[in-house]
């Protein structure tokens, strides 16, 4: 393949949390788009059965490599972002690794070791891909690239089925990728927020299982009736990642099907959701 074809010819880009979800769906994108892709997870099996599934669907991807990395440990996001300099540095970087821990309640609720390790991973992890991202970027003479956050529409709106170390750290990822935008709005560096509304996971399919007023209890707030898919995340990554959002910075880029603008929601079926294409054998 042509190194100049797609959207994101030529870039490289590191994801983390990039085994499953959203993060392996833009990791499919990225490499349908061009883009040379390192994917970063904290483990190891299923990091492989990422990369397998990245190659069967993009068999002519340019560059598609594994590598371990715990986001909550400096020392491994800095050699993560490093070993990407002999491909001339990064470009974009998707700090997307995250957990919302089963312990994690209310404020009476939540274990002080929940609270830490939840932030630890979801806002040091951040942190620490931000600041040797922007270390990369001037040791390399870059004058754009493209820093995209994971946050959530917790970070937006409040739940009554509380989270409240996840609610939290997602809030902090948008006040520091915010503030980041504008430090290095000078240099071409753009930080952007993404902030998924629920999605559609088989944890979440067999929590909710036969429950129907659990389930009702949810969907109700979606105008279209259902939750999201990650591939509706990465193709909004995608955007933010390339140079056609070069004016879009310091936003909360929320993709929710509507969910955070909405009060009262249409009656009626619920509306198709797209396949996510890490349940496919080949892209369309
Ligand atoms: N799924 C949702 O409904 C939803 C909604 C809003 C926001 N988000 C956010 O989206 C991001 C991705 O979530 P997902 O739903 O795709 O989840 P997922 O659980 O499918 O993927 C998360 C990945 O992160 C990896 N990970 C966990 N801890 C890590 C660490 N310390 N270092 C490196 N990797 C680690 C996991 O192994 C996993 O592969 C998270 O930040 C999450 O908070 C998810």
């Amino acid at each position: 393949m042509a190194e100049t074809r797609g959207r994101l010819a030529g870039k490289n880009a590191i994801i983390t949390g990039a085994a499953g979800g959203i993060g392996l769906e833009t990791s499919i994108l990225f490499a349908n788009e061009g883009a040379n892709v390192l994917m970063a997870d904290i483990s190891a099996p299923a990091l492989e059965n990422a990369l397998a599934k990245v190659r069967q669907l993009v068999p002519a991807a340019k560059r598609v490599e594994v590598m371990l990395c715990d986001v909550s440990k400096e020392a491994q996001v800095q050699a993560l972002v490093e070993s990407v300099d002999s491909w001339g540095g990064v470009d974009v970087m998707f700090n997307n690794a995250g957990i919302m821990h089963a312990l994690d309640a209310d404020a009476v609720d939540t274990p002080e070791s929940i609270w830490d390790l939840t932030q630890a991973i979801n806002v040091k992890g951040v942190w620490y891909g931000c600041k040797h991202a922007v270390l990369s970027l001037r040791r390399h003479g870059k004058a754009r690239a493209s820093i995209v956050n994971t946050a959530s529409v917790v970070g937006l709106v409040g739940s009554a089925t509380p989270q409240l170390a996840y609610t939290a750290s997602k809030g902090a990822v948008l006040a520091l990728t915010r503030e980041l935008a504008i430090t290095h709005a000078r240099e071409g560096f753009r930080f952007n927020s993404l902030c998924p509304a629920p999605l559609n996971t088989p944890l979440l399919q067999d929590w909710l299982g036969d429950d129907a007023a659990k389930r009702a209890r949810r969907e109700v707030h979606f105008p279209t009736g259902r939750f999201g898919e990650a591939v509706e995340q990465a193709r909004a990554v995608v955007f933010l990642a390339s140079d056609e959002s070069s004016f879009v910075n310091g936003q909360d880029f929320v993709v929710d099907g509507g969910m955070t603008k909405a009060y009262v929601t249409p009656e009626g079926p619920r509306a198709p959701a797209p396949v996510n294409n890490a349940l496919k054998d080949s892209l369309d």
